[in-house]
């Protein structure tokens, strides 16, 4: 069975491709590279010592979308390619509309025109806007506050009418909690550009010299310590999560969405502790602002996945900064290569 991994190339989706092909899968990746690396692909076959094929091309150009499923017998379709800085699509709305919704519309397009009707579509918990309360359920109420998120809710809402255009499509969107940490090699990581937004890489990048010190984001959130609370999930949890709900599209036709989470929050004061147990080192802070959009606390209501997908998240927070600091202490500039590997 062959699978289609657009943004296969980048940090969940390049996971994914390792759980994939140890399972058994063929893999096929369509990636136009504008935030990963080619190398990464030459590393997870190196992971698992299986081939893949790869193909730059980007969503949004139909021609070349299309080549690719003439060329591959494509079974069904996991769908990461998107852009996904919360703050850049505040200062650059159209551009993420237009390749993260244009780009989906194409694919489904080509999909339906070779008859291949199952998707697994990279969803987020900022479709939960500022929820009332926690643990966070599927059927919560859905907002958006910034562009990015808006791009999430309006494509679950154009599955959900596909769905009902067509029932021959089979489709699962997963909600992914705070993916952080990496592949137990070391090969294979978070390689954001730039100065990173998400905590999990500020912190590596502190405690391996690149950054001098982290800014916490508030000190006085209505949560056990005052910091934001978040349910930060180990990305090959995540990726097995995405072998299962291949494994559920073959059996229950239908439309799904399911949490990926942990189920438990942890704290900013809690995730520099664990860090600082990983790689032996303090990790320098100061207390900042609160972020502008930010929420006290998010984590999942994990049970539905459990449940239905029979799949739960096994690695805990040390393991998460462990393999995170392998990775960064390995390659501190990613996969701007400071070590020839192959
Ligand atoms: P990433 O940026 O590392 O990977 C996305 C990949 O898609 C990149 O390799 C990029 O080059 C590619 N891409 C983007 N637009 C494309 C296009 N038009 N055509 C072809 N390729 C394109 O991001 P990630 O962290 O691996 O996230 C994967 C998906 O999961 C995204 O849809 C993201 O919104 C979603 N998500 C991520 C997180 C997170 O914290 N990382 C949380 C929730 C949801
Ligand atoms: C952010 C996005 C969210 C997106 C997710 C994954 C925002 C507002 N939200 O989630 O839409 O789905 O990334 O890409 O950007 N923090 C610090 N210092 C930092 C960075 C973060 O204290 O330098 C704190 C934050 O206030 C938060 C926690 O760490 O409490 C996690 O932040 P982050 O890693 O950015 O993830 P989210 O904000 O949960």
């Amino acid at each position: 069975m062959t699978i289609l991994v657009t943004g296969g190339a980048g940090y969940i989706g390049s996971h994914t491709c390792v759980e994939l092909l140890n399972t058994g899968y063929d893999v096929v990746v369509v990636d136009n590279l504008c935030n990963s690396k080619e190398e990464v692909l030459h590393r997870v076959k190196k992971i698992t010592g299986k081939e893949l094929k790869f193909y730059k091309v980007d969503l949004v150009n139909k021609a070349e979308l299309t080549e690719v499923f003439r060329k591959e017998k494509i079974d069904a379709v996991i769908h990461f390619a998107g852009l996904k800085a919360v703050g850049e699509s505040v200062s650059k709305p159209l551009e993420y509309y237009y390749n993260n919704i244009t780009g989906t519309l194409i694919l489904c397009e080509v999909m339906m025109e070779f008859g291949v009707y199952n998707i697994v579509f990279s969803s987020s918990a900022t479709v939960y806007g500022n929820p009332a309360t926690v643990p966070i359920r599927e059927d919560f109420p859905l907002s958006a506050t910034n562009p990015y998120g808006r791009t999430k809710l309006m494509l679950e809402e154009i599955f959900r009418d596909l769905y009902q255009s067509d029932r021959r499509w089979n489709i699962v969107m997963l909600r992914y909690f705070n993916p952080i940490g990496a592949h137990k090699t070391g090969l294979i990581g978070e390689d954001p550009k730039g100065i990173p937004n998400n905590i999990a890489p500020y912190i590596t990048q502190v405690a391996v010299g690149k950054l001098d010190i982290l800014g916490v984001f508030g000190d006085d959130y209505d949560t056990p310590d005052g910091s934001g609370v978040r349910d930060y999930i180990h990305v090959v949890d995540l990726s097995i999560g995405h072998v299962k709900a291949i494994e559920h599209i073959q059996h229950n036709p239908g439309i799904v969405v399911y949490n990926l989470g942990t189920g438990k929050g942890y704290s900013v004061f809690d995730l520099i502790k664990a860090f600082s147990k990983a790689c032996r080192k303090d990790i320098p802070y100061v207390i900042k602002p609160r972020r502008v959009g930010d929420i006290a606390a998010c984590y999942a209501e994990p049970s539905l996945a459990r449940k239905e997908l029979h799949w739960s998240a096994q690695r805990d927070l040390d393991e998460m900064c462990e393999d995170a600091w392998r990775w960064q202490s390995n390659y501190p500039n990613g996969y701007q290569n400071d070590k020839e590997i192959l």
